[in-house]
C-alpha cells in the first residue's frame, strides 16, 4: 500500500521530493508556515497532484511526514503533534539560516536525534539532507546520473527505515543503510558524504572510514 505522505515545507527541498514523490504515485501533501489557501495557486500550477494543507491537519493526515522545513521552525513546533507517525528528518542544522541554536550548538551527536528527543513518541528517520533539491529535481525530470545516486538512510527502526527507503528508490535514487539514527553525524553538514554525488558502492566504502 502506498503511504500519505505529508511534507511540511514548500520551498526548494519540500516541492522537489513533492513533485518527484507524487510522480512515482504516493499521495502527497505539503504545508507552508501560513495557511493551505497560500499554497492552492501555486499548487495548481506546478504541482496539480499535491493538495495542500493547514501544517497540524496535514500531521493529522499522514501516514508519514517529512520534515523540509528550517530547523529553527521545527522547534516551535508541538512535538505531540507527530505521536505515532514515522517523521523524516531531512533538515540540516545551518546556521547562515537558523542563525545560533544554542541546543543544537552544544550538541555533540547527530541533530535528528535531538529532533527524536522533540518528537519523542514518533519514528525519525534520517534522509533527504544530504542531497541538494536540483538533484532531486534531475532524478524526476529523468536527466539525474544514474552512476552517482546513492543516498544514506538512518535510524533504529528497521521496518520504518524499510518504508522511507522505497521512498528513496521511487525518487530514483539508491538507498544505503548507514545504520542507527546515530550514525546521522556521518552525513550531516561538513562531512564528505555531505552533498557529494556518489555510487552506492563509493558511499558505502566512506561510511566504513567516517
Ligand atoms: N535546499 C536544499 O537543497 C536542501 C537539501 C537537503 C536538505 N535541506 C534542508 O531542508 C530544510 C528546508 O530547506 P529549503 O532550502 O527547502 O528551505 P526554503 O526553500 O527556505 O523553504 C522553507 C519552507 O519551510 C516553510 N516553513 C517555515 N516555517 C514553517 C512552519 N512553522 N510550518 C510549516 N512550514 C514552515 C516555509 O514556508 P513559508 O514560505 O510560509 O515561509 C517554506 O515553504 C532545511 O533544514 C535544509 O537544511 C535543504
Amino acid at each position: 500500500m502506498m503511504q500519505k505522505i505529508g511534507i511540511i515545507g514548500a520551498g526548494r527541498l519540500g516541492t522537489a521530493l513533492a513533485r518527484g514523490l507524487s510522480k512515482a504515485g504516493y499521495d502527497v501533501a505539503i504545508s507552508n508556515s501560513r495557511d493551505a489557501a497560500s499554497l492552492t495557486l501555486q499548487l495548481s500550477i506546478l504541482l496539480p497532484d499535491v493538495s495542500a494543507k493547514d501544517t497540524r491537519e496535514l500531521i493529522d493526515w499522514a501516514d508519514i511526514v517529512v520534515l523540509a522545513l528550517p530547523l529553527r521552525k521545527f522547534t516551535e513546533l508541538l512535538g505531540e503533534l507527530f505521536d505515532s507517525k514515522i517523521v523524516v528528518d531531512a533538515m540540516n542544522y545551518w546556521s547562515p539560516v537558523d542563525s545560533k541554536l544554542p541546543e543544537f550548538d552544544e550538541y555533540a551527536n547527530s541533530s535528528s536525534q535531538l529532533v527524536a528527543q522533540i518528537v519523542p513518541n514518533a519514528t525519525v528517520i534520517k534522509t533527504f539532507n544530504s542531497v541538494a533539491y536540483g538533484e532531486i529535481e534531475e532524478m524526476t525530470a529523468g536527466s539525474g546520473d544514474m552512476t552517482s545516486r546513492a543516498m544514506a538512510i538512518a535510524g533504529d527502526d528497521q521496518s520504518s527505515k524499510a518504508i522511507v527507503s522505497r521512498m528513496v528508490e521511487a525518487l530514483g535514487f539508491e538507498p544505503v543503510d548507514a545504520g542507527l539514527l546515530e550514525n546521522g553525524t556521518r552525513f550531516e553538514p561538513g562531512t564528505t558524504l555531505f552533498d557529494a554525488r556518489l555510487s552506492k558502492d563509493q558511499m558505502i566504502d566512506l561510511l566504513k572510514k567516517v
